[in-house]
């Protein structure tokens, strides 16, 4: 069911890999509330050529882009601005890499080049695409902008090893760069901490079946899936949120402020 909450909006879909994406089912749920999209992702993530069925779905241009490359950065903005005739409303930052979980290297002995290129592509392309908005007066007054992020942020979770700081970074870019891009333009910037979701990213975290169904038990409502992860991006790139910015923001069926539970006792007790 659609309440046409994007209608006349305008916006950018980063990470759509595959039909399991977040972003994938975010920016289907934005074409069916009235929006128009740019969607985008890193040439190497394209060449299997799945994002162009989405393209096609979502009747929206295909313009890649690396985001860790200041020229591609570039590029996308400028060729979005052209294709939408002028600035836009809302950007989805949905993407995560971790050079360290990949190469399988420990949290203790990471190697700090990798790192970088994880920070880069991680956390500081945030502030990337944003410097470049901001340069290009790309983002219209009021606009939207939303990363991905997770609770590994805040407290422990071991195997989300070098992930854990770089998503702590993007939220910090995300508080920060509300706040210039608040009082310039009246941009809001937040992030949403969602739920362990089978993905593609998400199942790269070591031990992530044992991770989801602890999670799962550990949440009243359990885990958020990608679809409910999309219906509130959709609202939070909505003027009905037009008040909520530098916020890091929950959506994990209440696992964030959660002690124990019921389910976890019982498991314990077998
Ligand atoms: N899946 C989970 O459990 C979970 C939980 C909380 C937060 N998140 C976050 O949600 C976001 C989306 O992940 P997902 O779970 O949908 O997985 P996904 O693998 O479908 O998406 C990650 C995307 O990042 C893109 N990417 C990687 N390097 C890039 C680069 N250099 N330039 C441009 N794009 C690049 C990939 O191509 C991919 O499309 C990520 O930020 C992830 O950390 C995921």
């Amino acid at each position: 069911m659609s309440y046409n909450l994007l209608k006349g909006k305008k916006g950018i879909i980063f990470g759509a890999l595959d039909e399991k994406s977040i972003a994938w089912i975010t920016a289907i749920k934005c074409f069916e509330e009235g929006a128009q999209i740019v969607l985008t992702n890193a040439p190497v993530a394209m060449r299997m050529g799945e994002i162009n069925k989405l393209a096609e779905k979502v009747n929206a241009p295909v313009i890649p882009c690396d985001v860790s490359n200041a020229e591609d950065v570039d590029n996308l903005i400028t060729k979005a601005m052209e294709h939408f005739g002028g600035g836009f409303d809302f950007i989805l930052h949905s993407i995560g890499m971790s050079v360290n979980v990949r190469k399988g290297k420990h949290y203790t002995e990471i190697d700090y080049g990798f790192n970088l290129k994880t920070l880069e592509i991680s956390s500081m392309s945030l502030h990337r695409v944003l410097a470049t908005c901001m340069k290009k007066d790309a983002i219209n007054d009021w606009g939207s902008v939303v990363a991905l992020t997770y609770i590994a942020a805040q407290r422990v979770f071991p195997d989300y090893n070098e992930m854990a700081d770089a998503k702590s970074l993007l939220e910090s870019v995300a508080r920060s760069f509300g706040y210039h891009y608040g009082v310039k333009k009246q941009v809001r910037i937040n992030t949403i901490s969602q739920s362990p979701t089978r993905t593609t990213a998400g199942s790269g975290v070591k031990g992530f079946d044992g991770f989801i169904s602890y999670a799962e038990k550990m949440s009243p409502l359990g885990n958020a899936s990608a679809e409910d992860c999309a219906n509130y991006c959709v609202v939070m790139f909505s003027d009905m949120t037009k008040m909520v910015t530098m916020q890091n923001l929950f959506h994990d069926g209440g696992f964030s402020f959660t002690g124990v539970t019921q389910a976890v006792i019982t498991q314990m007790e077998k």
